[in-house]
């Protein structure tokens, strides 16, 4: 099956839609990254998005839905807190997990009795969402561990033959996934995978908010996690990913030593004056470094680099999500200096 590629207009939007609700996978735009989408409540359509992605069957799907309301249809329960969050942070970029009721089969939750709710804003997928009359599961558009997908072409190269269309809704806005929380007591929350939704932002709604420790820490072989994506390696290009927390001038040294066919570096917009070595840029603040690590990432490999040093963002803000994701990358190996 050659994969259709359909644009940003109308008819294409409703045939999109039209896919979906036929129990198709459709690689749709959002303002995180591109998903991959299929009514959540049909197994068989679910089936063939793991299958795309190679993705372990325990690792849950998001639920995309046009408007928070549409909630109370696959949740058993909604917290108080999760109506105001959703007041404040829906349509956008966070993602709340809530009991689920029977309507979200065990295959989307991946066995759990949970399910992760989100309202994307990027107003392709907002249009598909409500056409298609589904509630849309859709994990990152890659192959699983492959750095998830920004653009409509990222997604046509992991999944060409694969799904039955992919709809162009131009580059990702935000670049990195939407932040996971769960509700830990009444006024809490917890972070259970960093994003555009900062802690600080979530700490002007909630009383507390935890940040779980598997965020920037490894977890231990056969560890219980409070989410199933936490133990899996992602994010991971070809090249080996070497993340270096130091001075511009200290990183110069270490790659200087180090350096060899195949080896670059990845810096901050403004490090490029004298330094010497191959490198890429990734951004100068926390956003657009978030905008830019992953269609980096997939550049070195189409660069042929075998081995990247990258330097270290800085974890206020954003930064939180793009250090979690590179740390990820790096399967953990950090230098510190
Ligand atoms: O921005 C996003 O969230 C993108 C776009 C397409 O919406 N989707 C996305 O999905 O990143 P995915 O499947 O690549 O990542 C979802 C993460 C996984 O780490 C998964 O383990 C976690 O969310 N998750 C989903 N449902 C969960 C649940 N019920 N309990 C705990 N973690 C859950
Ligand atoms: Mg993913």
């Amino acid at each position: 099956m050659d994969t259709l590629l359909l644009k940003n207009n109308i008819d294409d939007i409703r045939y999109a839609a039209t896919l979906i609700r036929d129990g198709q996978v459709v690689g749709i735009p959002t303002e995180t990254v591109y998903g991959l989408g299929a009514d959540a409540s049909n197994e068989e359509a679910v089936r063939m998005v793991f299958a795309a992605k190679g993705r372990p069957a325990d690792n849950p799907l998001i639920v995309h839905l046009a408007d928070f309301s549409d909630a109370v249809k696959y949740t058993s329960a909604i917290p108080e807190l999760a109506h105001k969050l959703a007041e404040r942070f829906c349509p956008g970029p966070l993602t709340m997990v809530m009991p689920k009721n029977e309507r979200i089969p065990m295959v989307t939750s991946g066995g759990l009795d949970t399910v992760g709710i989100r309202v994307p804003s990027h107003p392709v997928m907002h249009s598909i969402i409500e056409l298609s009359g589904c509630a849309v599961a859709a994990p990152s558009a890659n192959t699983s561990g492959y750095p998830s997908p920004t653009s409509a072409e990222h997604v046509m190269r992991d999944m060409n033959g694969k799904i039955a269309a992919v709809v162009d809704g131009g580059q990702s806005e935000f670049g990195v996934e939407s932040t996971v929380i769960s509700f830990d007591g009444e006024d809490a929350v917890r972070i259970l995978r960093p994003g555009a939704v900062t802690r600080e932002m979530l700490l002007e709604v909630c009383g507390e908010v935890i940040i779980d420790p598997a965020i920037l820490n490894e977890v231990g072989e056969g560890a219980k996690v409070a989410s199933p994506g936490m133990k899996y390696k992602h994010y991971s290009p070809k090249a080996d990913i070497i993340m270096v927390e130091s001075s511009l001038a200290d990183f110069a040294e270490l790659v200087g030593d180090n350096y060899g066919d195949g080896v670059y570096a990845l810096v901050f917009d403004g490090d490029e004056e004298g330094f010497p070595y191959r490198h890429l840029t990734y951004g100068a603040d926390s956003s657009m470094q978030a905008h830019w690590l992953f269609q980096r990432l997939r550049e070195l490999d189409d660069i042929g680099a075998e081995k990247v040093y990258v330097r270290a963002p800085s974890t206020d803000g954003v930064g939180l999500a793009v250090y979690n994701r590179l740390i990820r990358a790096a399967g953990f190996e950090v230098i510190r200096i």
